[in-house]
């Protein structure tokens, strides 16, 4: 395996492992993304068995131990399961999540205390870059799942959201709703709940131009419409199941 680096938004580097054997022939990548600024920021760490060629993408674009946050969408392996390996080789690093990871799973979990960031909170990374954290629980899974957005180049890291199968370019302008709908109707990833699609809806009100996908590539274009489009979706599930509820 190897991971691939390129800059997918000004001064977002976007870090990519593809891995063949799951869900063969298509395969499927494991992203992370790495903000720059005086305070770096790494969002997703990486599984913890993934850690070593992670650490050396990043090495390839900043010292490791330069790193000052570390963020994610929720507490599950692919997030955040190297996350005490980063705080052990970054010593200035500090986990930051929203109040409930923090609560729930990070004061135990993660080696450092964690901050724990208020559902709208900004984090100045320097040099303009600033991160907002949002609240986003069940969606599309974890109690805790939050996202942030880089406000300077409107970036959305959107996690888990538009999951799709395959290794595609790091950055595309082709639909990423088709693919996203397949990938939930073969995974049945998300938290299925009423408040998902207007979670969804929510954060198309901040107009991203960059989508930064956990799991596939990173989309340039109308934000907005494609987390409509996808709100729309998950609403389209929710209709169905409660047809068959009063059936
Ligand atoms: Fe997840
Ligand atoms: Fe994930």
């Amino acid at each position: 395996m190897t991971t691939r680096t390129e800059e997918i938004a000004d001064g977002i580097f976007r870090l990519s492992t593809y891995v063949p054997e799951i869900e063969p022939p298509a395969g499927f990548v494991f992203n992370q993304f790495l903000i720059l600024g005086e305070e770096p920021l790494l969002f997703h760490t990486g599984p913890r068995r993934m850690f070593p060629l992670v650490r050396d993408a990043v090495s390839r674009i900043l010292p490791p131990e330069r790193l000052r946050w570390i963020s994610f969408g929720h507490f599950e392996a692919d997030e955040c399961g190297a996350m005490n390996e980063w705080l052990a080789i970054a010593p200035h690093a500090q986990v930051a999540h929203g109040q409930t990871g923090c609560s729930v799973s990070l004061v135990d979990m993660a080696d450092r205390p964690p901050r724990e960031l208020e559902d709208g909170e900004v984090i100045a990374l320097g040099g303009g870059r600033r991160v907002r954290y949002i609240d986003t629980p069940h969606t599309p899974h974890g109690w805790d799942a939050g996202l942030i957005y880089e406000e300077s180049t409107g970036t959305l890291l959107c996690g888990d959201l538009f999951t799709q199968l395959g290794d595609g370019p790091a950055l595309t302008e082709s639909d990423i709703v088709g693919p996203a709908i397949a990938a939930e109707d073969l995974f049945n990833y998300s938290s299925l709940n009423p408040n998902i699609g207007n979670i969804i809806r929510s954060l198309a009100a901040l107009a991203p131009r960059t989508l930064a996908l956990m799991h596939g590539p990173s989309f340039a274009g109308d934000g907005r419409a494609a987390l409509k489009a996808l709100a729309d979706d998950y609403d389209r599930r929710g209709a169905i199941w409660q047809r068959q509820a009063a059936a």
